[in-house]
């Protein structure tokens, strides 16, 4: 019997192998002499039969977050805390992050109608991933935008209404990835969000939509004096390679 470290990468039914990057997680790990591998959050796996658990793609757990985070609870040895995992799989962290002084897009929660001071704005459920449920609505798109609103509030779901960042499609959107505290990496995430496509659905994994590839985060010119010191630029970051969004990114 090996005296390894023996560590599940937890997935969900959809990728019972994991997202792309779960192959490299296990190579790196077998170098260190761990032997990982992906096993289905709600399989019913001896869970006490692992070293740790790490969670990687869950990516099922909107439609059961309460099932997924009572899961994390449960499980020994688990390395992301339960408390985390419960913070920041609902967007309205995005208040606790304001009230820390952090700048965060302006956010109209569960308004009663549609907004008419955007010329465009985002709906949004404050539980999803990969653009589930969300979509961009604009000038004359109130009453499929109002429906939209309606349905999520109907089925009791926290909703979030923003004005349309035009920056996403410009500029595009900067993950920063921080571990132990410390910037690691960014990577570019592509706009997601059509005008005038309505509810699109969520991205797919070898979609172009929302495509993910490596960047360099710069420093903020103006730091918000609030807000936690900006990372330092990436040292080097070479693009070898692209993946699409539901492949690499997580919930966040
Ligand atoms: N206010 C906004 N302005 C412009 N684009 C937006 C806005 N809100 C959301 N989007 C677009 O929709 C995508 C999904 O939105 P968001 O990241 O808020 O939710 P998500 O479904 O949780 O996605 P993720 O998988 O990144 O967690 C964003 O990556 C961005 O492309
Ligand atoms: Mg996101």
């Amino acid at each position: 019997m090996s005296d390894s470290p023996r560590v599940a990468l937890a997935t969900c039914s959809w990728l019972p192998d994991g997202s792309d990057d779960v192959v490299h997680l296990m190579k790196a790990l077998a170098g260190l002499g761990v032997r990982a591998e992906p096993v289905v959050w709600d399989s019913g796996a001896d869970w006490a039969s692992y070293d740790l658990t790490v969670v990687r793609s869950t990516w099922d757990y909107p439609a059961r977050r309460d099932a997924f985070l009572a899961w994390a609870d449960a499980v020994p040895r688990i390395v992301n805390a339960p408390e985390v995992l419960r913070w920041n799989t609902d967007k309205r962290y995005l208040r606790d992050l304001a009230a820390a002084g952090v700048p965060v897009v302006e956010t109209l929660w569960d308004p009663a109608d549609v907004p008419s001071s955007w010329p465009e704005y985002v709906i949004k459920p404050a539980v999803s991933i990969g653009s589930r449920d969300t979509a961009r609505w604009g000038p004359g798109e109130e009453e499929r935008a109002r429906a939209h609103l309606r349905a999520l509030r109907s089925e009791g779901r926290a909703v979030m209404v923003q004005p349309y960042l035009s920056a996403v499609d410009t500029l595009g959107e900067t993950a920063l990835v921080f571990r132990d505290g410390a910037f690691s990496h960014a990577a570019r995430k592509a706009p997601i969000l059509t005008a005038g496509a309505g509810i699109e659905g969520p991205v797919a994994f070898d979609a172009s939509r929302g495509q993910v590839t490596p960047s360099e985060a710069a420093p903020s010119s103006s730091p918000s004096p609030n807000a936690p010191s900006p990372p330092r630029p990436a040292a080097s970051c070479t693009p070898a390679s692209t993946s699409s969004r539901g492949r690499t990114a997580r919930p966040c």
